[in-house]
């Protein structure tokens, strides 16, 4: 991300030392995750010390500090989903994508975790991307979905 747009991300809030919070939330919406040189432009701007901006990029886990990619995939590996092939799905998107819960890929397209249960368990094995539910998978399938996403 650019300092231009960083820039233009502080002033829509009228470079206001209240929108902390509401400014690294669009960066981290627009940009993934929060580079080390836009929060120290955000704490030059609003004049706030760099260690608050530190220590709320830490606090909140909505943030991240190291580069996300563009789509967050969930694995379900939850006791439903485990059952029904779970393992077999999260073989499939880690052959596809090269990476492993945790990772992020060189390209920064996708960000791999694993969760305990998305709460669909009647649609499992369940895979998560950007927040919709893939039910149902099959490993053969992933494929198919990975390919909708740029
Ligand atoms: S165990 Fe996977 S959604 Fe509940």
């Amino acid at each position: 991300m650019d300092k231009e747009r960083v820039d233009q991300i502080i002033d829509k809030h009228d470079c206001e030392a209240s929108s902390l919070i509401q400014i690294l939330l669009d960066i981290q919406s627009e940009n993934h995750w929060l580079p080390k040189e836009a929060l120290e432009r955000v704490a030059e701007r609003l004049q706030v010390p760099m260690t608050r901006v530190q220590h709320i990029a830490t606090f909140y886990k909505a943030f991240s500090l190291v580069p996300k990619g563009r789509h967050e995939i969930h694995i379900c590996m939850g006791t439903a989903c485990h059952v029904r092939g779970a393992q077999r799905v999260l073989d499939a998107v880690q052959d596809l994508t090269g990476i492993k819960p945790g990772e992020t890929d060189l390209d920064l397209k996708f960000s791999l975790e694993t969760v305990n249960c998305l709460g669909c368990c009647a649609l499992g094995p369940v895979m998560e991307i950007d927040g919709k539910t893939h039910g149902k998978m099959a490993p053969a399938e992933v494929a198919n979905v990975l390919k909708n996403y740029e």
